[in-house]
């Protein structure tokens, strides 16, 4: 029965015959209104599970409107009641969360102010696949799909290293396996239009797509950091890479000023990846484990518009395999083709513009088939890939490699395929030692095409060639 019409049924009850009347001393009956409010309460029972309080709050040191907000419990939706303490406490309060499991069932569009999230469990996501593709939040980029945003400014969301995010991401994995960009899988956390935020000891497990997104955000720090990506299906033994994809674990798009710091991924594409208009990125302290490595791009997608990622600096740096997927890259740029074939998410190119003033140094890796890449042919529509090459409008120039240590899964170790309109320029290597896993094919271990080469730039071991050996770079991923 929907809420009004339990409501009439109340009123007809309350307002029943002069017989009834007459036999009951009237004054003992509840009012009308008494009878009304009373079913109100039972059918939003917000009041017993949101309480409001100003009490000195230790984690901000001040007097704060604080709401607790209680899980309803038995996989009932508690997004509505999220949303009121929201309102009630996401300007100037803080909002404590201290279930360890909230059900979200609906796409969630959140706006904090001077607020601190203290979450201590789980956001759990419904898995109504039907329900999130109808209803999700458009994010203009590849059509891609956000399920949870969060815009504002001087925020906090503190996971306490014991929640975040459940994507409940598995009904995703079969449903999107062998799929690239599956319309309408959507993210599962997106900090929007936001400005000083700290995102920290928090996890996103199970991911229904891409795991974490920042866009058209700036001075961002995201510290303590876990994305979990995991199959359980049975039948993911076989194609593991194909279950897993689009599970990235951390990308920017259109921001400034980002930090990330100790963050540990296993997953089976991008642990991190820099989009469009990134710009002054550091991040430090990356354990990343299976899937496309850490990712400068994809870029230059859209045709005729400028896209930049610059004032780059990681420093440290793990990658290796999982049980599950294996280690395609370790540090990857990638650009798309010069000419727009098909439409976005898997088709595009045409875009330009640049990637300079990168360092990247201290990176460990293990059993990594092609530790350091570039790309420039990018096209994901099927049949595409090798039509154009050569040919793209992305520059990659001042970057900075350095003390790369570990090993190789195959012969390859660096491997740049720049495009020939835009060589790569102005890179230099320094200590980059990891050493090759399999010996048999020494050619291809070092290969640099269209590429400035000179001076002291430790790329001696570089050379052209147009071998294909080894050039599973993971699919459509
Ligand atoms: C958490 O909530 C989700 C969604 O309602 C439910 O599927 C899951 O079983 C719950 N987990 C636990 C541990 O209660
Ligand atoms: C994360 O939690 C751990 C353990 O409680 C704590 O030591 C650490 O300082 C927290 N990280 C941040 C960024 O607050
Ligand atoms: C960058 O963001 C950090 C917070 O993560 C902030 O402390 C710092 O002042 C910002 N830097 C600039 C130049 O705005
Ligand atoms: C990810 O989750 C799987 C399954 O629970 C677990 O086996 C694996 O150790 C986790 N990975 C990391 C890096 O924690
Ligand atoms: C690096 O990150 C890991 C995982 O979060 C953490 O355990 C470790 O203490 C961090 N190391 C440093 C030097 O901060
Ligand atoms: C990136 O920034 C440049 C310079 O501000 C701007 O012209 C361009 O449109 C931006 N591109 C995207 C994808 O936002
Ligand atoms: C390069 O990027 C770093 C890190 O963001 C920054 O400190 C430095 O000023 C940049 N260099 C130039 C020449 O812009
Ligand atoms: C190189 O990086 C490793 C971590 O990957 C670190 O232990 C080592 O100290 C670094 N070497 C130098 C010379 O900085
Ligand atoms: C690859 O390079 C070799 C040697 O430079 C050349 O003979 C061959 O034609 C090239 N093949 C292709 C497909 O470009």
């Amino acid at each position: 029965m929907r809420p009004s019409s339990l409501r009439a049924a109340v009123l007809a009850l309350a307002l029943a015959s002069p017989a009834v009347a007459s036999v009951i001393d009237l004054s003992l009956l509840p009012s009308t209104e008494q009878i009304i409010s009373g079913v109100d309460e039972l059918l939003h029972p917000h009041h017993d599970v949101l309480g409001v309080e100003h009490t000195y709050d230790t984690k901000t040191s001040s007097y704060r409107k604080v709401c607790t907000l209680k899980a309803l419990g038995n996989e009932q939706d508690d997004a509505d009641n999220l949303v009121k303490a929201v309102e009630e406490c996401g300007n100037g309060g803080v909002l404590r969360l201290p279930d360890a499991n909230y059900t979200i069932g609906k796409a969630l569009q959140l706006e904090l102010h001077d607020a601190y999230v203290d979450l201590h469990g789980w956001l759990s996501f419904t898995t109504d696949t039907e329900y999130w593709i109808k209803n999700r939040i458009p994010f203009e980029f590849q059509k891609q799909s956000l399920g949870f945003v969060i815009r504002g400014t001087d925020y906090v969301l503190d996971g306490n290293d014991k929640g975040g995010i459940n994507g409940n991401g598995q009904v995703w994995y079969n449903l999107a396996k062998d799929a690239g960009n599956f319309y309408g899988r959507p993210m599962s956390l997106a900090i929007v239009d936001s400005k000083n935020v700290i995102v920290k000891n928090w996890s996103v497990v199970q991911p229904q797509f891409w795991a974490s997104i920042t866009i058209n955000s700036e001075n961002v720090l995201i510290k303590d950091f876990y994305v979990n990506a995991t199959s359980f299906d049975p039948a993911s033994k076989v194609d593991e890479k194909n279950w897993l994809q689009n599970t990235d674990g951390l990308d920017t798009y259109r921001s400034h000023n980002v930090t990330v710091e100790n963050m540990v991924y296993q997953g089976g594409d991008d642990c991190i990846a820099l989009k469009p208009n990134s710009t002054m990125i550091n991040i430090r302290n990356v354990t990343c484990f299976g899937g496309t490595g850490i990712a400068f791009g994809s870029i230059a997608q859209y045709e005729g518009v400028l896209d930049i990622i610059e004032d780059v600096v990681m420093d440290d740096i793990q990658l290796y395999p999982s049980s599950q997927c294996p280690g395609y890259q370790g540090v990857y740029f990638k650009s798309w083709v010069g000419e727009s074939s098909g439409t976005p998410p898997n088709g595009g190119g045409g875009g330009f513009g640049y990637c300079r003033n990168v360092t990247v140094k201290n990176v460990y890796m293990e059993d990594i088939l092609h530790p350091i890449a570039v790309d420039t042919d990018l096209i994901y529509t099927l049949g595409e890939k090798g039509k154009q090459t050569d040919n793209g409008k992305f520059e990659w120039y001042d970057i900075h490699l350095s003390n790369f240590t570990g090993q190789a899964a195959w012969n390859r170790i660096a491997w740049m395929d720049c495009s020939k309109t835009r060589p790569c320029h102005d890179w230099t290597f320094d200590a980059i030692e990891i050493k090759p896993g399999k010996t048999d094919h020494p050619e291809i271990s070092y290969v640099c095409n269209n590429f400035v080469l000179g001076g002291n730039d430790g790329l001696n071991l570089c050379h052209p060639s147009n071998s294909t050996l080894e050039t599973d770079n993971g699919g459509t991923l």
